[in-house]
């Protein structure tokens, strides 16, 4: 017999009506989930997260993103060899010598390690694009140094976190992932992209083995300055 766990799949129903979690509660435990299991994930799940994200901002109110739902296993392989490759490479040469320092880092590589050898199983990878271009109706997102740079990443992740906190309020096991996209060429081939729809990150989906939980971070007084950087009034109110 199989010591498997088995996943508690909620039904979709139920799952779309958790979505009235306290907003504050997402937020506080929201965190990256990767070990989920192989069941199914449902279409109407996936696509209400991607209306959800769909209500993230964009510059100059472009929508201009691209959302590739992967469920096919030879297409999630091809994502995870390449994941591989570049994990394997970090972790050889950068991330254990982290991790062999830091045991909440070790625990991470742990999952990561989980992921990139599982990928192919996780029920859904979501790979958030940004087309650029023009798009009937819509203003084209140019990319260039600077300001704009930061209004073109910034058009596609707020809608990216929106689908996070939606996965987590559904209980559905998320996180944000890059590596698997680092050789755009190799990427934009297996997703059959057009040149002007850039893949920016994925996000694998799938009811999760482990749970949700409070998010570990440093205090925010540590990171916030009033009027200008470096006076740490958050952190002294008195001084
Ligand atoms: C831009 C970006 C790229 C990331 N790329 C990866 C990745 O390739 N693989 C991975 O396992 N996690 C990746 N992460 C997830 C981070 O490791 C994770 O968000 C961070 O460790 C905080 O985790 P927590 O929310 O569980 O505390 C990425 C996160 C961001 C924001």
């Amino acid at each position: 017999m199989s010591d498997t766990p088995v996943a508690v799949v909620p039904s979709t129903e139920e799952a779309l009506a958790r979505l009235d979690m306290p907003l504050v509660d997402a937020m506080m435990t929201q965190r990256a989930i990767r070990r989920v299991h192989p069941d199914p994930v449902d279409d109407a799940i996936v696509l209400k997260l991607l209306e959800l994200a769909q209500r993230a901002p964009t510059g100059q109110n472009g929508q201009q993103w691209e959302f590739v739902v992967v469920q096919d296993r030879a297409a999630k392989a091809r994502l995870g060899r390449s994941y591989r490759r570049i994990w394997n490479l970090y972790w050889r040469t950068v991330y254990r010598h982290v991790a062999a320092k830091d045991p909440a880092k070790a625990r991470m590589a742990k999952a990561v390690q989980w992921q990139v050898d599982h990928f192919e199983e996780i029920p859904v990878l979501v790979v958030a694009c940004i087309r650029l271009g023009v798009r009937e109706g819509r203003v084209p997102l140019v990319r260039m140094p600077h300001i704009a740079e930061s209004g073109y990443w910034g058009s596609i992740y707020p809608a990216v976190q929106n689908l996070l906190l939606g996965a987590r309020a559904m209980g559905l096991g998320a996180s944000l992932v890059t590596m698997p996209l680092w050789n755009l060429t190799a990427a934009r081939r297996m997703l059959e992209l057009p040149v002007d729809v850039t893949p920016v990150c994925v996000v694998p989906l799938g009811w999760p083995k482990g749970r949700y939980g409070p998010s570990a971070r440093i205090p925010v007084g540590d990171v916030t300055h009033r009027d200008a950087y470096g006076n740490r009034y958050w952190l002294d109110p008195g001084g």
